[in-house]
């Protein structure tokens, strides 16, 4: 086991969309990362690439809906490197079903991955940060759907509902430990970045989405990285117990137009 004062993150789904961009972000701001997904080819493809870069990485597959399989990355990071700062849990399923037609399966599965996880990790990962004595930060990757109602969405919705919560509490009981505790909350984000207007071969829903963005495009996994960074720099060290929405100015109020279509009406 190496131990240095080099700092070490978990990022839970980093093998996604926008765990690997939060990985890489890590890398780049020297941190060794577990990086977990489910499905091992997706962490063993993004470890691959950063290490690749000359960073120090970790390919950990786990399901962190199973209790041993989420206790077991903090095991990993504390095994391999002696220490644990920062916990990104963004692990995160959206499957999208009517209440009236939902299997109790989908249900739990939902919130399995998207709040049980999330909790074996936040308690397993505060218990190794207060072990070690040095503080850290734990950043929850919510949703817009935490408190934004969706058709299709009552499990997922609920399940972000309850992730912010649980950040705010835990905030408050892990601060006396000099660990902060936040979420980012995304919105739109696809493979690639779509700008308004939506294109005809954008799928309607998506279509939708884009066109309530004031700014004018969808998000990139960057995008939501880069409020990782700003959440765990000294900058922001009186900051903690945070939903921070970063979607473009979707929540800020209602648009009913793509920017390009719209004209106020002659009076
Ligand atoms: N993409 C968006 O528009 C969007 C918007 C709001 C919130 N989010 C949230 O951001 C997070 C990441 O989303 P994304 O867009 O990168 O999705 P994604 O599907 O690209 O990535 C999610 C990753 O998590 C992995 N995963 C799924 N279940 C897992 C489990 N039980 N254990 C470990 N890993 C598991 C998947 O294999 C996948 O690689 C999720 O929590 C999601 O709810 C995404």
């Amino acid at each position: 086991m190496t131990i240095s004062n080099e700092l070490v993150a978990i990022v839970t789904g980093a093998g996604g969309r926008i765990g690997s961009a939060i990985a890489a972000m890590l890398t780049e701001q020297g941190y060794r990362v577990v990086v977990n997904d489910s499905s091992a080819a997706r962490a063993e493809a993004v470890a691959g690439r950063l290490s690749g870069a000359g960073a120090t990485v970790m390919a950990v597959q786990g399901d962190v809906s199973v209790r041993e399989e989420a206790e077991n990355l903090v095991a990993m990071a504390l095994g391999g490197w002696g220490r644990l700062d920062l916990l990104v849990n963004c692990a995160g399923i959206f499957p999208n079903t009517l209440l009236v037609d939902m299997d109790d399966r989908e249900w739990e599965r939902v919130w399995g991955v998207n709040l049980h996880g999330p909790f074996y990790l936040c308690r397993a990962g505060a218990r190794a940060m207060i072990a070690c004595g040095n503080g850290g930060n734990i950043v929850n990757i919510s949703s817009t759907a935490g408190d934004s109602a969706r058709r299709g969405a009552a499990h997922y919705c609920g399940s972000k509902a309850a992730l912010n919560m649980l950040t705010k509490v835990l905030a408050i009981e892990l601060a006396e430990h000099g660990i902060r505790v936040n979420a980012v909350a995304p919105g739109l984000v696809l493979d690639q970045v779509w700008t308004s207007p939506p294109p005809p071969e954008m799928d309607a829903y998506s279509a939708a989405l884009l066109r309530g963005i004031p700014l004018g495009r969808t998000g990139a996994g960057e995008d939501i990285a880069n409020v990782v960074r700003f959440l765990i720099d000294p900058a922001s060290n009186w900051i903690t117990g945070e939903i921070i929405h970063v979607n473009g100015g979707s929540t800020a109020g209602r648009v009913s137009l793509p920017r390009s279509e719209y004209k106020r009406p002659d009076r």
